[in-house]
């Protein structure tokens, strides 16, 4: 199995990959890629490619739903880099209440000074801020990361108000009874000191946090953003730093808009850029990899259904990639015959996934009369 990584990964997680797998130079020749950052959209792909591991949880930057259509499962790592990111957080909302940046460079900037100590002691009343605990965090989005963040924000003292339109009942029932969960965002803005965003970037969350959005906000409020810069508005965020209806802007995504300004507070994506999170994420891409390339199975993709027939123990599996129609999958089951000894299907939109144990190895001639069927977008012979 030829793979590619289009960023580097962490070696922890190549560890894993057995000789069977043999790393090519040319993203085109690849069959299964890693990746973190690299924008997929702007790179071609070769027809033989399987499956895209981002080791990450954002997917902004691979064409996934086009990806489907062709047959390419993308997977994501869901929680991998969550505390990493977390942590971020937290430090973000220090930074953002006391001035230590100002402050750490008033002491190089005076290390020359014999009486530092001394001059010190005058000094620090311009950098002297306010504290967290006691003040309400707004955390928008309640996944493996916001849940995080609820838990340590109210750890250090802190209200939560948290907001999720997708929270499931067992997650609603798993959190925190302290949190205050609203169903409408107004309710959250109206409530923070500090608002965090933590959701993806997607055509329905693009510029979500906009005037209006702000207007909703506590005068002087501090909004977080770890999560994509597209969510916000940069434009009427800039304009409520100026009127003072923001206190300050800290993000994780520098902009031109943003890197100089003096309400922003820009790190350069450092959220998930710990050795822990980078180690996690590399051996969850690469598992997922493996899981689907020898078993065939689908877990933690995000433009495919979750489909697993677990470790393939049966003498043969197929599996296939076709459109989101359940009748595909029926008649790819009725192309095998009586050679299907269990099978597993799922639709997701416009896609749907089957697997096939098989009572014999896969043949070329049942792989074949797979592809035959109308709607089938992808078999494969898995063993
Ligand atoms: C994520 O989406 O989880 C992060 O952006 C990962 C990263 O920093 O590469």
């Amino acid at each position: 199995m030829k793979y590619n990584c289009l960023n580097s990964i962490s070696k922890l997680g190549l560890e894993r990959l057995t000789p069977a797998y043999e790393s090519v130079a040319d993203l085109k020749d690849a069959e299964v890629v890693f990746v973190r950052s690299a924008k997929m959209d702007e790179l071609e792909v070769g027809a033989g490619l399987l499956s895209v591991a981002r080791a990450g949880a954002g997917v902004n930057n691979i064409p996934h739903a086009d990806y489907a259509k062709k047959g390419i499962v993308v997977f994501n790592t869901p929680g991998a880099n969550a505390n990493a990111v977390k942590e971020l957080v937290i430090a973000m909302l220090l930074l953002a209440s006391r001035d230590l940046l100002g402050g750490a460079k008033w002491v190089r900037d005076n290390s020359a000074d014999e009486n530092i100590g001394k001059t010190a002691e005058k000094a620090k009343k311009a950098f002297a801020g306010t504290e967290i605990c006691g003040k309400t965090l707004g955390v928008v989005g309640l996944g493996a990361i916001g849940r995080l963040v609820v838990n340590a924000a109210l750890g250090l003292g802190m209200k939560v108000t948290g907001y999720d339109p997708y929270l499931g009942v067992g997650a609603a029932l798993a959190l925190d009874p302290r949190v205050k969960v609203v169903g409408d965002l107004a309710d959250l803005y109206s409530d923070s000191d500090f608002v965090t965003l933590h959701l993806p970037a997607l055509p329905s969350t693009k510029g979500m946090v906009d005037a209006k959005a702000i207007a909703q906000m506590k005068q002087g409020a501090v909004l977080v953003n770890c999560a994509r810069d597209l969510i916000v508005n940069e434009a009427d965020v800039l304009a409520a730093l100026e009127a003072g209806k923001l206190r300050k802007y800290v993000t994780d995504f520098a902009t031109p808009g943003v890197a100089a300004h003096p309400g922003c507070l820009v790190l350069p994506h450092l959220g998930a850029s710990t050795e822990e999170a980078e180690d996690n994420c590399a051996v969850m891409a690469v598992d997922e990899t493996r899981n689907f390339v020898e078993n065939g199975n689908i877990v933690n993709s995000v433009n495919y259904p979750a489909v697993s027939l677990g470790v393939a123990k049966a003498p043969g599996r197929i599996a296939v990639c076709h459109t989101g129609d359940s009748a595909v999958s029926a008649a790819v089951l009725a192309a095998l015959g009586g050679a299907v000894a269990a099978s597993a299907s799922g639709v997701r939109g416009e896609v749907g996934y089957t697997l096939a144990d098989l009572s014999a190895p896969a043949t070329a001639a049942q792989v074949e009369a797979v592809k035959a069927v109308a709607g089938v977008i992808r078999a494969r012979a898995v063993k």
